[in-house]
């Protein structure tokens, strides 16, 4: 029997296409009651991911597993698991409740199952309406609907918010946050761009190049980039090694002859120069947005064009980030540049 848990776990997975290393040793898991987002830039290996966590794709090395088990071996997995992965095809002169009609009964659950569905995710107006007519966003909706049909415990959307406008993410963001919260469900959902979900989710998992570059929770990311402070000494050699004597040693230069300190208040960095004779000509909290966060995060991503050069792959934090907080260290300790 698998566990019942509702939890994804993915264990050192990995996907080789040919020379293509798609998904290298990935590992992380997500738990019931909140929503994980899967983040990286197009090429990172999402997709391949997930499809492998659905039983579409066959790992080269490493598992993925729903309830304990891998995909295959969940027994009934529409009633495990629901999925929206990219380019669903609908049959364009099936209504919506048709639609979703053959599919319940293809998992066996009943008709009715159908106009509920629809109705969670606000189409029960358009049930009559041909899908081949539909917007974008309500292609997506009506995706979501499908994945719903058998109830899931998991769900898994592969970059939902792709042609959705803002009232249609309003509306995503709210529906996964209370499918997951107050019904403890696991939800995971891709996407190329953090704006887009950055208000849905609360754990992430950012991958580039198939490697995972931090796994944690969302407000911890934003901690830990909040922590830094630019000082602008009289001796910047003096400074560093004054800090470091005072065990404050996330410190590194900066291209424009700052200093950043990270961990420590502007109060306590002061006080230090202070003590050691330093004059210190300026202090700025230096607060960088999450979005260039996951923009330094994932810099090291080639998708590969012709004519491109590989990047070197990001070695650790921006200079000055701590490398505490996000609980995947080995992705931030290294040297800078
Ligand atoms: N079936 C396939 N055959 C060959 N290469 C593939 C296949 N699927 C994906 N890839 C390659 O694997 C890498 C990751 O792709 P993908 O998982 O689609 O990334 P993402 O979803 O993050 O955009 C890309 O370099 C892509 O070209
Ligand atoms: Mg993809």
């Amino acid at each position: 029997m698998h566990d019942g848990s509702g939890r994804i776990v993915v264990q050192n997975l990995s996907k080789q296409f040919g020379a293509v290393n798609a998904v290298q040793n990935l590992s992380f898991t997500v738990e019931p009651g909140s929503v994980t987002g899967f983040l990286g830039p197009n090429g990172a290996g999402k997709t391949t991911t997930l499809r492998m966590l659905l039983g579409l794709v066959t790992p080269t090395a490493g598992q993925a597993t729903i309830n304990g088990r891998p995909h295959s071996q969940l027994g009934n997995p529409a009633r495990v698991v629901g999925s929206v992965l990219e380019n669903e095809g609908f049959h364009p002169s099936r209504t919506a409740r048709n639609h979703l009609r053959v599919y319940a009964a293809a998992i066996g659950v009943p008709d009715r199952r159908a106009d509920e569905v629809l109705g969670l995710v606000g189409l029960g107006s358009a049930a009559d309406r041909k899908a081949g007519g539909f917007s974008l966003g309500m292609r997506q909706r009506l995706a979501l609907a499908t994945a719903l049909l058998g109830d899931p415990q998991v769900l898994v959307l592969d970059e939902p918010t792709n042609g959705l406008d803002p009232e249609g993410i309003l509306w995503l963001r709210n529906f996964l946050r209370s499918y997951a919260r107050e019904q403890r469900r696991t939800v995971l959902v891709s996407s190329h761009l953090l704006n887009e979900v950055e208000q849905l989710i609360d754990q992430v998992v950012i991958i580039s190049q198939g490697v995972t570059r931090y796994y944690g929770s969302l407000d911890q990311l934003r901690k830990s980039q909040q922590s830094r402070v630019l000082v602008q000494p009289a001796d910047p050699g003096a400074l560093v090694k004054a800090l470091q004597e005072n065990g404050i040693t996330a410190v590194s230069p900066t291209p424009d002859g700052r200093v950043a300190v990270a961990g420590s208040s502007v109060q306590q960095i002061g006080d230090l120069a202070a003590k050691a004779g330093i004059a210190v000509y300026g202090m700025q909290e230096d607060h960088a947005d999450l979005e260039r966060m996951f923009f330094q995060l994932t810099q090291g991503q080639f998708a590969g064009g012709p004519g491109q050069q590989p990047q070197p792959q990001y070695q650790g934090p921006p200079p000055g980030y701590p490398p505490s907080g996000p609980q995947q260290q080995q992705h931030w300790g290294g040297p800078q540049r």
